[in-house]
């Protein structure tokens, strides 16, 4: 069955959304969209190049050949803004920041955020980035047998992000936030479906409350911050400095107050969920594939020896990276992507209204038949020799793709090897639970339930 654990390559098969069964009446949809966004990508994104959907007067299109994909992203990315979806649902909380603003304005906060993002900026940053995995490996040695790792996961890439961002950030404060951006986004599925269906913004919802008071408190805290650190005199030398320090090379001017706090906002938001999403289903892979697990750890300690992981290890274990990707491939942190034409346009051949709603569905073109073999099945020798060849650029798209790629890629690839690297170099997982776990779309892909497993430590 799915989600149980196997032996063998390919053997496994990870947990999977169940699909909508179709034909859908409005009421069903709606039910099923705010239950699991992602089950109601109609199946033909599976097979074909693309599918699509009309709610009412409203016409969804969902481009699954990764040339359509391209064609949206990269080539014409000028013609698409971000959904009202995405605006609506993240302005609330994040501003008008580089993950929801347009223009001229995104473009001079991705600027000014461009060198904390830097490789040799973050490399500088790795034992930074590890220590909080290192300190989950010395809490759970002293303490083996079943934890939560969600919970667990969540906790740590906060700490990642606070510690090589915001050193002075109290870890109360930091676990606050979090908490803040977790209880806005569990009714979010509400909004996305008002959205996609074109119900007025007024419409109540279960959670619209929680979601405004969640809002409020997120801002208040990386507010108080942003003033704290105005005054203080002693610079910390983290990556919130250098944004506080960046200046644009056509205005020399620095982020104002309100950009920060929304830049703030929009790393930690997408910075940590994303990556705590993509650690935990990988542990519970591993947790599936004993024999996998082993060969992996067998090879971290090889390449690191009893010292913790360094920046030169990272190139040197690409069988962890490939299982990262694997995992992603098959449980994507970011499923879907939404994007309005700003005109009519043709993509492929095909007519696109200007009040066509564009669903990237990276979960079906990550299980495209057309594009994987035996595409349920996990297997990371997929990725051995790199991903970009010779398969099409968005076959594989976890980041996105174009000029709105993720800014934090390559500190969450560097941040998830050492984490992973770390905790399998020490800790064996087993499965816990018989129930494979059931991942439900929340803007990113989390487990619905807690997730357990059992930790045995490594002699
Ligand atoms: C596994 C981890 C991650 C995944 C899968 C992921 C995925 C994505 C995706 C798919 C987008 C594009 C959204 C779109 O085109 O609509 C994006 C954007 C973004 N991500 Fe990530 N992300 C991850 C980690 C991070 C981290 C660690 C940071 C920062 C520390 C970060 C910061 C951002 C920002 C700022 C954007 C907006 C970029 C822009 O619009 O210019 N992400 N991410």
């Amino acid at each position: 069955m799915d989600g149980e654990a196997s032996s063998g390559p390919g053997a496994f098969k990870p947990p999977k959304i169940e699909m909508a069964q179709w034909p859908l009446s409005t009421w069903s949809l709606l039910r099923v969209m705010v239950r699991n966004p992602v089950a109601t990508v109609p199946p033909a994104a599976y097979r074909e190049a693309h599918a699509s959907l009309q709610v009412g007067r409203q016409a969804m299109f969902y481009p699954s050949d990764p040339a359509l994909v391209e064609e949206i992203l990269v080539r014409k990315h000028e013609d698409f803004a971000k959904s009202r979806i995405d605006n609506s649902l993240l302005n609330p909380i994040l501003g008008n920041g580089i993950l929801t603003a347009e223009g001229d304005v995104w473009r001079r906060q991705r600027r000014l955020a461009a060198p904390a993002f830097r490789a040799a900026t973050l490399s500088s940053h790795l034992p930074v980035m590890r220590s909080p995995f290192e300190e989950l490996v010395e809490r759970w040695a002293l303490n083996p047998g079943p934890h939560r790792i969600d919970n667990a996961m969540t906790a740590a890439t906060i700490a990642v992000i606070c510690r090589a961002f915001f050193s002075n950030f109290d870890q109360g404060d930091a676990d606050r936030v979090s908490g803040a951006i977790a209880r806005y986004l569990r009714p979010s599925s509400w909004p996305i479906t008002y959205e996609a269906l074109g119900l007025p913004k007024w419409t109540p919802h279960p959670g619209k409350l929680t979601m405004e008071q969640a809002a409020a408190e997120a801002r208040q805290l990386v507010w108080s911050f942003v003033a704290r650190r105005r005054q203080g005199r002693k610079v910390p030398p983290d990556l919130a400095q250098v944004l506080m320090d960046a200046r644009d090379p056509e205005t020399g001017r620095a982020l104002s107050d309100e950009e920060l706090v929304n830049t703030f906002l929009t790393l930690i938001a997408a910075g940590h969920e994303t990556s705590a999403n993509a650690l935990t289903w990988a542990l519970y892979c591993l947790a599936a594939q004993p024999e996998l697990q082993d060969a992996l750890a067998d090879h971290v300690r090889n390449v690191i020896g009893d010292g913790p992981v360094e920046a030169p290890h990272l190139e040197a274990l690409p069988d962890v990276t490939q299982f990262i990707e694997e995992t992603m491939r098959l449980l994507p942190p970011v499923p879907i992507l939404s994007r309005r034409p700003l005109h009519p346009c043709q993509i492929g051949g095909h007519s696109i209204e200007q009040t066509t709603l564009v669903f990237i569905p990276i979960y079906a073109i990550h299980r495209h038949e057309a594009l994987w073999s035996s595409p349920e099945s996990f297997d990371p020798e997929r990725f051995a020799g790199g991903y970009q060849t010779p398969r099409q650029r968005c076959a594989f798209m976890p980041f996105g793709a174009g000029p709105r790629i993720c800014l934090g890629a390559s500190f969450a690839m560097i941040e998830m090897v050492a984490g992973l690297g770390t905790m399998l170099a020490a800790l064996r997982f087993r499965l816990h639970d018989k129930t494979p776990p059931e991942p439900m779309h929340r803007i990113t892909l989390r487990p619905r339930k807690e997730v357990v497993l059992g930790l045995e430590l490594r002699s």
